[in-house]
């Protein structure tokens, strides 16, 4: 057979004509194109199944990418314990290789000696975000390098914490569009990682399909929008995220606490939804707080109902979580977990949540503190796991993440 007598010819993929016709191959038409390219100038035609599965992201940059990246669907947060004898300079090597391994597939390619290079070619804007936690100082012999609040947080009345879910020397974190593209960075990474640590845990999840609901705020497995009042792109974002100064390893970092809260569908399920709004202080539909009529609408925390008691009360999550000072807010960038049911069929659901800040101390601890005393939303959720880390700058091309801090 002569390639043009084939139904899909090779040209026909690599301009997209074989698209229409089958819709598989998708992404052979458009790899190497960025998400910035997208935008300013990849022919607009290319389509969408194409664009999500060749998009990239930056490795090398002055940030890590995987913090202010608009989130992709799928998530592993994977953290190790460091071997004994994984020292100063073992962690050189472990991030330089890590470092390289990551480099190469955000981009599309293939890592060094990739067990499963095809694997490798559908970037979908992987990013693959790395944060030091405080065993990893006290291995290279930097404690006093350690940033005080990098440290396990203080235990809070509503904590059932389970130490499978907990603590983690170093974490990586793995985003994608993709879940493939997902399990083949987790793969690699663990393999390679292996020599210097075991893994300790690896929590997976999920947010909205990429392109089902572009711009939209995501939702989580209670079904509300969740995300609405993260701090607004520009300075407050900024401000709120990125360490502006101190040591060099530290500036343009930021930090990260993960906490795993199980979610209890079962008995969520039995609330009337006017409960269930009241517990946020949010309607479910367009999350628009209780006082207004849209998402983004400022929340009035002391408009009065008929009744004479606050319309979003007092107790709710909106009320005891609200930041109204920018340089005091959080990034939330959390991702639905959804495990496997038991033989009874209850759930196994929550949230992978994952909040950003300059200042755990400063930021964090303050919302978490106002909540564990009083949030009616508890009732509902179980934190079960808690883990906290320094998330160093970016790096150059032919740098490693962590070089500034263990060079
Ligand atoms: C399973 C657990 C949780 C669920 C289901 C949940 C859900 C929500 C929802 C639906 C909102 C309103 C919409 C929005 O702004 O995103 C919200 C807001 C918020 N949540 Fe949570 N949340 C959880 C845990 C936490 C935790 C552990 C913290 C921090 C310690 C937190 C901090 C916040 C903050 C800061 C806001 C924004 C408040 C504002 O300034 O208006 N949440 N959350």
């Amino acid at each position: 057979m002569t390639s043009t007598s084939r139904p899909v010819s090779r040209r026909g993929l690599l301009t997209g004509g074989a698209l229409a016709a089958g819709g598989t191959l998708a992404a052979a038409a458009v790899v190497g194109a960025t998400r910035d390219g997208g935008r300013t100038g990849a022919p607009e035609q290319v389509p969408v199944a194409a664009t999500v599965g060749a998009a990239t992201e930056p490795f090398h940059g002055v940030r890590q990418s995987g913090i202010t990246t608009e989130p992709q669907a799928h998530a592993a947060f994977v953290a190790f314990t460091l071997r004994p004898g994984t020292d100063r300079a073992a962690l050189g090597r472990m991030l330089r290789l890590l470092s390289d391994d990551a480099a190469r597939l955000t981009q599309g390619r293939p890592a060094l000696a990739d067990t499963e290079p095809e694997l490798g070619l559908l970037p979908a804007r992987l990013t693959v975000t790395f944060g030091f936690g405080p065993g990893l100082f006290t291995a290279a012999g930097l404690d006093e390098r350690r940033p005080p609040s990098v440290a396990d947080l203080p235990p809070f009345s509503i904590d059932r914490l389970q130490p499978r879910w907990s603590g983690g020397d170093l974490l990586v974190q793995i985003c994608a569009d993709d879940p493939i593209t997902v399990a083949h960075a987790q793969r690699v990474l663990v393999k390679d990682g292996r020599p210097f640590a075991t893994v300790r845990w690896v929590q997976s999840g999920f947010r909205r399909a990429a392109g089902a609901e572009p711009g939209r705020t995501q939702r989580n497995l209670f079904g509300q929008l969740d995300g609405t009042a993260n701090p607004k792109p520009g300075e407050p974002l900024e401000t709120a995220v990125w360490i502006p100064d101190g040591p060099d390893w530290l500036r343009d970092g930021t930090t990260l606490v993960v906490r795993r809260i199980s979610m209890d569908l079962e008995t969520w399920d039995l609330l009337g939804r006017t409960d269930r709004e009241f517990s946020v202080g949010r309607r479910l539909d367009t999350g628009a707080p209780l006082t207004g009529t849209a998402e983004h609408d400022e929340p009035d925390f002391a408009a009065l109902g008929p009744d004479g008691l606050t319309v979003i009360p007092d107790f709710s999550h909106l009320t005891r979580a609200h930041v109204s000072d920018d340089r005091f807010r959080i990034l939330r960038r959390p991702y639905n977990y959804d495990g496997v049911p038991a033989a009874d069929g209850t759930a196994d659901s929550g949230l992978i949540f994952a909040a950003y800040q300059a200042d755990i101390a400063r930021q964090f601890l303050p919302i978490q503190q106002r909540l564990a005393e009083r949030d009616l939303l508890n009732e509902w959720t179980t934190p079960i796991g808690s883990a906290v880390f320094a998330i160093p700058p970016g790096c150059p091309e032919g740098g490693w993440v962590g070089q500034q801090l263990l060079d």
